[in-house]
């Protein structure tokens, strides 16, 4: 009876999702990371890779589709880490259902030899309902790297030794903040160089709360050396509250927020700059703008930020994406950031989608590009029906 019932409940929950996917943008299906000047891309079922090797940005040279390079893998692909001696390794976790966290394994992928290796072994273990889909922020002096999760509690994982273990909890008096980090627990995070961890605050859907009061004038923060948690004040015109929007660290100092959406529009202005000296906000001016994009991904490649896929905002319905295209922004000056293309998506190498939630494809062995639909339809589900379950179990 039971397990009839809880069948019945994740049927309903499926078309469910169907019916909300569009709502829910708090996370891209795709990560975009930058290592041994490579572009990677990890969504759930896709791992690819765009070599930058010999293409200065700089020279505007677009890059078809066909140079995007399929890499094998064996197991689900979520929310990977980069880490190791030289940050030059990919760490998967793999997928565990909450309050199995024990049963949490490794896989690596070593981007300078071009090798996986299964079974890493660890000491330590992932906190009580870890999920392997959480994002992870890496810390590149340390190999330490991050993950917010459910229970108020970050993952630490050290990639050099191999060592898992956990951070004090949030304080009761911030968990208001971390209330604001719902739904998806994966907020557009940054680590500055003195130890600072920054957690973006995401709109929450009406129908998980009518009264979010969530504005980022005040930004929730985990300092790594001394294990303590800190809201920080800001100052000057704070972005509006939205989702599904990326936040990225430049080299000097600026923390770029671009894109996402509120009320299901185009946030505005698109891109708003924090001066991670002084905490005070900025808003640049845009040229050539692109989408407006939510549930894209963005990061940093030298003087430009690097933001891909997701979906076009002011776009109705099936047009609103996936976009398939790579866009960089020239960020080298400060008051003026540009818009250029820097990967189209070649269209005749696909076939087109007959559905926006396609199965996954069993064949890990296929072209980047006719994943990218399938993978982001995936991930949104696994996230949403995980979360449900989660909340469904702690309700009952
Ligand atoms: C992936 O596997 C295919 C077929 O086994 C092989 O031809 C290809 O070289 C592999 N790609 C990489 C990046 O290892
Ligand atoms: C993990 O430990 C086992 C047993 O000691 C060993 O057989 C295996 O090779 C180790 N895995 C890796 C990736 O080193
Ligand atoms: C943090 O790690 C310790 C040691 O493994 C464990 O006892 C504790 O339950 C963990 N905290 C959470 C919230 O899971
Ligand atoms: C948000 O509003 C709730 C009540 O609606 C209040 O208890 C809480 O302190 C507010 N949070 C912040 C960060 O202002
Ligand atoms: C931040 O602002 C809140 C109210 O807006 C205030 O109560 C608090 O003291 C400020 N914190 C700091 C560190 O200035
Ligand atoms: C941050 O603000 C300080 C003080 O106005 C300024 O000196 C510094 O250049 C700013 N940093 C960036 C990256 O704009
Ligand atoms: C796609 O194919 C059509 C005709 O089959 C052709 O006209 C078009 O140029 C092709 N587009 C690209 C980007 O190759």
């Amino acid at each position: 009876m039971f397990y009839l019932y809880f069948y019945f409940i994740i049927t309903l929950l499926f078309n469910y999702i169907h019916l909300v996917q569009c709502l829910l943008s708090g996370t891209s299906s795709y990560k975009s990371y930058y290592a041994n000047t490579k572009l990677y891309y990890a969504g759930s079922n896709d791992f690819f890779y765009i070599d930058l090797t010999n293409l200065p940005l700089n020279e505007n040279t677009v890059i078809d589709s066909s140079k995007w390079i399929q890499l094998n893998y064996s197991i689900i692909l979520i929310r990977p880490f980069l880490g190791g001696k030289a940050n030059d390794k990919f760490f998967f976790s793999s997928f565990a259902f909450v309050g199995n966290s024990n049963e949490v394994f490794l896989e690596t992928f070593d981007t300078t030899l071009n090798k996986w290796d299964k079974d890493i072994n660890f000491t330590g273990k992932p906190s009580k309902y870890f999920e392997s889909f959480d994002d992870w922020v890496s810390d590149k002096n340390t190999g330490k790297v991050y993950s917010l999760q459910q229970g108020d509690v970050i993952d630490i994982f050290d990639t050099v030794n191999l060592v898992w273990t956990n951070s004090s909890l949030v304080p009761q008096v911030y968990q208001d903040y971390t209330r604001l980090l719902r739904p998806t627990y994966d907020p557009p995070q940054v680590i500055l160089p003195n130890g600072q961890i920054l957690y973006f605050p995401s709109e929450i859907p009406s129908f998980f709360s009518q009264d979010s009061n969530a504005t980022m004038n005040s930004i929730l923060t985990y300092n790594i050396v001394a294990n303590s948690w800190q809201p920080i004040n800001t100052t000057g015109q704070a972005p509006s509250i939205r989702s599904g929007y990326t936040a990225v660290l430049t080299s000097d100092g600026r923390i770029i927020i671009y894109g996402g959406m509120s009320n299901n529009l185009a946030a505005t202005p698109s891109i708003v700059v924090l001066n991670t000296s002084t905490y005070e906000w900025s808003t640049p001016t845009e040229a050539n703008p692109i989408g407006p994009l939510a549930s894209h991904t963005s990061t940093i490649v030298d003087n430009y930020m690097v933001t891909s896929f997701g979906i076009i905002v002011t776009k109705k319905n099936l047009d609103r994406g996936p976009n398939k295209n790579v866009y960089k922004l020239d960020i080298s000056n400060p008051s003026t950031y540009k818009w250029s293309i820097l990967s189209t998506f070649n269209d005749n190498s696909t076939k087109p989608s007959k559905s926006p939630f396609p199965s996954p494809s069993t064949s890990p062995h296929t072209s980047p590009s006719n994943n990218l639909t399938t993978a982001i339809g995936v991930t949104t589900s696994i996230l949403l029906i995980v979360h449900f379950i989660f909340w469904w179990v702690v309700i009952i």
